[in-house]
């Protein structure tokens, strides 16, 4: 059998309308856009307000425009995975319900829940599928409405997650293009510094869960930052040296966009220039599964067949991750 190897074919994405920007965030509790900007790096996010639409909503967006964009018909497509914190309900999979609403038929699709990872993971596991040789096409998708989960009264977490989705085609080659490396890692023992509390089986939702706002995004700031800084950095310089990569032949870092100082860390440990780093946290914020294909929506005009370039996260779990891969086409 040939060597296969997974390339990305194709990629779209999809933020709600409305931003929720610093100045209004300021509005709504005891913060400002300077420090927002200086301890986070986010000047706005978009926040999907529309009564009635979840994570689902978003990612059919993404996938409908990836598949415009690949001309691809949905009856073609094999598998889809669904990367998200924030399914639109416990079950069924919010991988099947944007199936059903793109007209994905012939396919299987599940979720995979690796917090801001979640997208890295996902992506690897697509390739693996892929790599059989059975799989022809594989769609990868981070979709998150994380304000359904965000409590606008803590000023601690408020500031940092937004609303986005973004999808992946991945198809066999025998190119020497596509994923080449990973590097995936989780320890349960972080869990304690990031969760959510309630509406899970150890704690039913209730009356009670409600009250005591179980329901949102619990975060240690503090030490989450000191993993994701120092985990982030080792993956990602570790994929490099292990791939005989050298900082000037990387064509684009595309990290997590969960805080500019993480980002930076992690650009500085590999000896990169902030020109080979995509950022645009500014404009979305953290929005978990969703930021590494956001990147790589928003910079698909610049990438070129061959560019060399690491994805790499850090999120709940703690899970954590790099991936190296040789960009699949020309724009
Ligand atoms: O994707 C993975 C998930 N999450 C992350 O990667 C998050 C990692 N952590 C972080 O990014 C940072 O820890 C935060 C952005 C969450 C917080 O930044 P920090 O520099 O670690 O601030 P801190 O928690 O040490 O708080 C410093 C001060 C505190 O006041 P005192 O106790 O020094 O008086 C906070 O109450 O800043 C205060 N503070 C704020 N002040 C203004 C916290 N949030 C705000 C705010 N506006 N929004």
């Amino acid at each position: 059998m040939q060597n296969l190897k997974a390339v990305i074919t194709g990629v779209g994405s999809y933020v709600p309308d409305y931003i929720l920007t610093n100045e209004e965030l300021s509005k709504m509790v005891d913060t400002t856009d300077e420090w927002i900007m200086t301890r986070i790096g986010i000047k706005e996010r978009h926040i999907l307000r529309e009564p009635g639409k979840g994570s689902s909503d978003l990612g059919f967006e993404a996938v409908k425009q990836l598949l415009q964009k690949t001309n691809i018909k949905p009856e073609e497509i094999d598998l889809l995975i669904c990367a998200t914190v924030t399914p639109d309900m416990q079950f069924p999979a919010t991988a099947n319900i944007i199936c059903d609403k793109v007209g994905i038929k012939n396919a299987f699709s599940y979720d995979l829940n690796a917090g801001c990872s979640g997208f890295l993971y996902a992506l690897a596991t697509g390739c693996k599928f892929i790599e059989t040789g059975k799989y022809k096409k594989v769609i990868v998708v981070g979709t998150e409405k994380m304000s359904s989960i965000v409590d606008y009264t803590d000023r601690a977490v408020c500031p940092i997650f937004g609303d986005g989705a973004g999808a992946v085609m991945l198809e066999p080659t025998t190119e020497n293009i596509g994923i080449i490396d990973e590097i995936l890692l989780s320890d349960g023992a972080g869990r304690v510094h990031l969760h959510q509390k309630a509406g899970g089986s150890v704690k039913p939702s209730s009356f009670e869960t409600v009250a005591a706002k179980e329901h949102f995004i619990y975060q240690e700031g503090q030490p989450v930052f000191k993993w994701a800084v120092s985990k982030m950095a080792d993956v990602s310089v570790e994929i490099m040296e292990r791939n005989n990569i050298k900082p000037e032949d990387l064509a684009w870092l595309v990290p997590h966009q969960a805080n500019m100082r993480i980002i930076d860390a992690t650009a500085n440990r590999m000896n990169l220039d902030k020109k080979q780093v995509m950022i645009n946290i500014q404009k979305y914020g953290n929005t978990t599964s969703a930021t590494l294909p956001l990147c790589l929506s928003d910079w698909e005009p610049l990438l070129k067949k061959g560019d060399n370039i690491i994805l790499s996260a850090f999120g709940a779990g703690f899970t954590w991750g790099a991936i190296y891969l040789k960009w699949g086409y020309n724009s």
